[in-house]
């Protein structure tokens, strides 16, 4: 006998296999242009690395987020830097042994087992009790390069220790030559060999983003800090003992440069280079490698990203200097593609901090390891097992 099924029942059964079905499980996923969203408890369940964007913001109060998150002006810099990475594509090689992916990078010397290096970046207490110790732990277990602010919270030489070795040490220039040679010298015998000279801040800023920020911010910054503002007095950051807390002379010029190569054995490195002019400079003066910086689009408005002005700077020098560039890089596909335009190694700022804010070392360890599996992958796929196969032929320009 027929079974006679109603309207009512069939409407009520095609809503029960919906409901079954797989393309429902995913439409709050992908099929609607939407990711589920999972609150991140722990540092180990991030997928990627701006999975740690928001669970910062939250740990962060307002003044401190917005520190961290502004650009200048209207963060145009900030948001081309992000964005430049979308008109690189892929060219990936079939049918290559990529069985094994070797990441390994040397510079001045020494081998680093991935071209992904921790930018400097200032006042990390600011963002963790622990700061810059807990980032040095996190570069120590995951055999990272750090490179270590002036304006570090701890100093060169507890950094030195937690890290198992100096690290890179990052140069705001002190506005007198007493000071700055005062200041070498401290680098020097903590045991530095490499100094690197930021050379995009010599003319102040316009932070609006962080002045909004700071502005909702209710608490009573002297609570911490020794200025309403929120900033410090001479001594209160470990690099500024003994010397005045005055920094990035508007005056500096290539001249600087000579003055620093003659002062130091350490290798000198200038961060902030854009154009090919100043890189085939700093090359005449005899830089020993250049870092292609917009300082995460904090300092100057309406700059090119740093992944497009990389081609000209590596163009200038040619293969004598290394170049290294940092600026928005979020994905192993961004690290590739500017390894592909002739980088020798790529640095993360913000993407750390987030993790710093987070979860402390765990989150620093963990941004670092996502970034290194995504490199790893996308050198397989692309049929690059080793650093030296990538190349300007495997990316295209839209
Ligand atoms: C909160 C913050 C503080 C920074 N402090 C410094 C600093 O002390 N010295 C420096 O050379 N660059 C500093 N930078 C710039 C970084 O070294 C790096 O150039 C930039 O963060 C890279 O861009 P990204 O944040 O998009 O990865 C800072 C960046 C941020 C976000």
């Amino acid at each position: 006998m027929a079974v006679v099924i109603s309207s009512a029942e069939s409407r009520r059964r095609f809503l029960r296999f919906l409901a079954a079905s797989p393309l429902l499980a995913h439409s709050r996923g992908p099929l609607f242009g939407q990711n589920p969203s999972v609150a991140l408890t722990a540092a180990k369940d991030a997928i990627n690395v701006m999975d740690f964007e928001e669970p910062a913001h939250k740990a962060l109060p307002p003044a401190h987020w917005g520190y961290m998150a502004s650009g200048v002006d209207d963060d145009l810099t900030l948001k081309a830097n992000l964005a430049a990475f979308k008109h690189i594509q892929l060219r990936p090689r079939r049918l290559v042994d990529v069985s094994q992916a070797d990441l390994s990078t040397e510079l001045f010397g020494t081998t680093w087992e991935t071209p992904i290096f921790l930018c400097p970046v200032g006042g990390q207490k600011m963002f963790h009790p622990e700061g810059e110790l807990a980032v040095a732990r996190a570069a120590r277990a995951k055999k990272s390069l750090q490179v270590l602010s002036t304006v570090t919270t701890y100093s060169v030489e507890d950094v030195g220790k937690a890290l198992g070795r100096p690290p890179w040490y990052q140069l705001y220039i002190p506005t007198t030559w007493d000071a700055t040679e005062k200041l070498v010298r401290r680098v020097e015998d903590a045991g530095c060999q490499t100094m690197v000279w930021t050379v995009d801040l010599l003319a102040s800023r316009n932070s609006e983003t962080y002045e909004r920020f700071r502005r909702t911010d209710t608490r009573n910054c002297v609570g911490c800090h020794t200025t309403d503002r929120g900033g410090r007095h001479d001594g209160d950051l470990p690099m500024f003992t003994g010397i005045p807390q005055s920094y990035n002379p508007p005056n500096a010029t290539w001249e600087w440069v000579n003055r620093l190569k003659k002062l130091t054995k350490m290798k000198l490195l200038l961060k902030g280079i854009d154009s090919r002019e100043d890189a085939r400079l700093a090359r005449e003066h005899g830089v020993d490698g250049i870092i292609v910086s917009n300082h995460g689009g904090r300092s100057t408005e309406t700059l090119r990203a740093t992944v497009d002005c990389l081609p000209g700077v590596v163009d200038a020098v040619g293969a004598q200097i290394p170049v290294l560039v940092d600026g928005g890089f979020r994905r192993g596909t961004d690290v590739f593609k500017a390894l592909a335009l002739g980088a020798r190694a790529v640095g993360v700022g913000r993407p750390y901090i987030y993790g710093l804010s987070a979860f402390g070392q765990e989150g620093v360890e963990r941004v670092l390891e996502i970034l290194r599996a995504e490199l790893t992958l996308t050198m397989r796929q692309c049929g690059t097992p080793h650093i030296k196969d990538i190349t300007p032929a495997s990316v295209m320009l839209a």
